[in-house]
């Protein structure tokens, strides 16, 4: 049988807080940063976490002790210790306060793909009560998020999905309209003009999102390789923004608005029931291997946490 050793807890210092972990959860990033290899290894795993205070350091004033934290970023080369462990050692600007009524699990599902969502809707499109909102894949991490936020902040929300499954989910998360995204015909199937488009495969869509853009449209794009696409006259014919976006630069630059801002919004978010993060399987710490396979392999309905 495996022994080990008993270490020291690490002592928080300055702004840090240690946070005994109660819950996780996996996000393809984790997966993708595992294979690009040494530049971005060794590294524990994880970027979301939820659990409690145990300690902080000299300078902070906004934590104690006993309080319940939600938190992201762990995944970013800023950090070497992700959160797949018993205990993490983290900076206040990448916490937020977990919300009494929503669990560990929960908030751990919440913190990546959440703020992701809001920074998406809320921070780059400017997504307003009257206008009309796209958003791929209603059912993956992100954009099962984004459909229920989308649905809280406007009138009508498009979705595309990959079973019926997940057509019956994406309608229970708010969307007026779910579409398949492997339709042939799946522009001639958006018959409104789309102010604000959500896109993760930017390399096969960006013609599309043009395509269904209205006038002044916004195209958020937060996932994608390079690619050729079509429609640049039609784009500027339509005076289109391209907003790129990363919200891992949240926690590795500091000339960003910190995580603990759209964090806050999206677990409140949560407490209130506008937005309820879907926790597909929950695995135990010794089972992170297999999380790694299922982020970038299975299909399924929100998210994967793992409980500590
Ligand atoms: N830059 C950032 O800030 C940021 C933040 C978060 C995530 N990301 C990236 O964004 C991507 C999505 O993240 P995630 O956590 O939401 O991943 P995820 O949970 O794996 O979800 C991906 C979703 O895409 C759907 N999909 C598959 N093929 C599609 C197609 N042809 N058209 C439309 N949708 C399709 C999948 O549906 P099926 O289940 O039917 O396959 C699934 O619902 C990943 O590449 C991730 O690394 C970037």
């Amino acid at each position: 049988m495996l022994e080990l050793e008993a270490v020291d807890r690490p002592t928080p210092k300055g702004d840090e807080l240690l946070v005994a972990v109660r819950a996780a959860s996996i996000n393809p990033t984790d997966a993708k940063r595992r294979q690009w290899g040494p530049k971005h290894l060794p590294k524990t795993t994880g970027s979301d976490f939820a659990g409690v205070v145990e300690s902080v350091g000299d300078h902070v004033t906004a934590f104690e002790s006993g309080d319940r934290v939600c938190g992201t970023g762990l995944h970013t080369d800023r950090f070497q210790q992700g959160s797949f462990q018993e205990y993490v050692t983290v900076p206040t600007d990448i916490v937020a306060m977990l919300p009494d009524s929503v669990s560990f699990k929960r908030g751990a599902a919440a913190a990546l793909a959440g703020v992701t969502a809001w920074r998406a809707l809320v921070d780059h499109a400017g997504l307003e009560p009257a206008e009309t909102c796209f958003v791929h894949g209603g059912t993956g991490g992100v954009g099962h998020l984004a459909v229920q936020l989308s649905a809280a902040l406007s009138t009508d929300t498009i979705t595309t999905v990959g079973t019926e499954e997940a057509e019956r989910a994406a309608t229970e998360f708010g969307a007026d309209t779910v579409l398949r995204y492997d339709d042939p015909e799946l522009q001639e199937s958006v018959d409104q003009p789309v102010d604000v488009i959500v896109d993760h495969r930017i390399d096969e869509y960006l013609g599309f999102d043009i395509g269904i853009s209205a006038f002044g449209g916004r195209i958020v794009q937060y996932a994608g390789e390079d690619g050729d696409f079509e429609g640049a006259r039609e784009g500027r014919s339509k005076n289109l923004s391209l907003h790129m976006m990363n919200m891992s630069n949240l926690a590795s630059r500091s000339d960003t608005t910190n995580i603990s801002e759209p964090l806050s919004s999206v677990l409140e978010l949560v407490a209130r029931g506008v937005i309820n993060p879907q926790i597909h399987q929950n695995y135990s710490l010794d089972e992170a291997a297999e999380m790694h396979r299922a982020i970038l392999e299975d299909s399924f309905i929100g998210k994967l946490v793992v409980t500590v």
